[in-house]
């Protein structure tokens, strides 16, 4: 991949069917739109007309959540032939899923379950992440995912894991910075390692989101603002990866539009002044 193949779009926001009428009828400013890829695969219908308008005037980024690219189920053909022509039509400026596993023995479990982090599982998931690539004619991001639970089987850190993944199957990645702070407070590890330890070259886009605090645990609900850890996370971020394309996910409770939109500002805004601050001090410069 070349860093070209993901081109800076700017602070974004997920489609959501709430704003649809929003979005055809007062053409907010923002910069790009991510739309669920599963919501428009039926060709004809209103999702798709939407789109359709929705594409004339903004870039837009084409999410999955259907690879399945940890299983060890075959990869679903006509999934990514369906994607591929999909992504004919509507020329996303790049096409993401998720670091996990979906479903196994064809059976789907609607839920985004994370990997052992082994040697094994890079082979095998970076492989299906090549035959992707090919298949859709094109270098994908993979999402690290938030996660409640480890596998004993585990030999490495998180954050090894999805950089050797990206490094060998030679795709980007999408991080989500919200992912990163669950999973870091659910496992007891420091977020900023994980922040620190990705390879720059390689991160092309970010996920920003609000959790559900449990007390014991947090939960990627992406019903709630962005928390100000969230915020500090991302300009790490920033200060760490340089020009990478934001994006604001709210999936539940969604708010009226306008909000979403001065969170995407708010990332505007934040991603300016972080990197007027420079490289934090353990981080070296984005090359771009
Ligand atoms: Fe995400």
């Amino acid at each position: 991949m070349n860093r070209s193949d993901f081109p800076f779009l700017g602070f974004g926001v997920g489609l959501r069917r709430p704003h649809y009428t929003h979005i055809l009828e007062t053409h907010p400013a923002v910069d790009w739109f991510e739309v669920v890829t599963e919501n428009f695969m039926v060709p004809g219908g209103r999702p798709r007309e939407v789109l359709e308008k929705v594409r004339e005037r903004y870039p837009i980024v084409l999410h999955g959540v259907s690879m399945s690219l940890g299983s060890t189920d075959p990869l679903d053909r006509q999934y990514l032939a369906r994607l591929r022509d999909l992504a004919r039509r509507f020329e996303p400026a790049w096409i993401s899923d998720h670091l996990c596993w979906t479903g196994v023995g064809g059976r789907n479990l609607h839920d985004l379950l994370p990997l052992p982090y082994t040697e094994e599982a890079i082979l095998w998931v970076a492989s299906r992440i090549r035959q992707v690539q090919e298949t859709l004619e094109r270098p994908i991001l993979i999402e690290n995912v938030s996660s409640y639970m480890a596998f004993a089987a585990s030999t490495m850190t998180e954050w090894d894991f999805l950089s050797a993944v990206a490094e060998q199957a030679d795709c980007g990645i999408l991080l989500d910075v919200n992912n990163v702070y669950v999973s870091a407070f659910n496992h007891g590890f420091e977020p900023e390692r994980y922040i620190d330890s990705v390879p720059v070259e390689r991160v092309a886009q970010y996920h920003l989101a609000g959790h559900s605090d449990h007390g014991a645990y947090l939960l990627d609900t992406h019903d709630h603002p962005v928390p100000p850890e969230v915020w500090s996370l991302y300009e790490r971020a920033v200060r760490r990866f340089g020009r990478v394309s934001a994006l604001v996910e709210w999936d539940d409770n969604i708010p009226e539009f306008p909000t979403l939109q001065s969170t995407a500002d708010e990332a505007r805004a934040r991603y300016y002044s972080a990197a007027a601050a420079g490289p934090a001090p353990e981080a070296q410069c984005h090359q771009a």
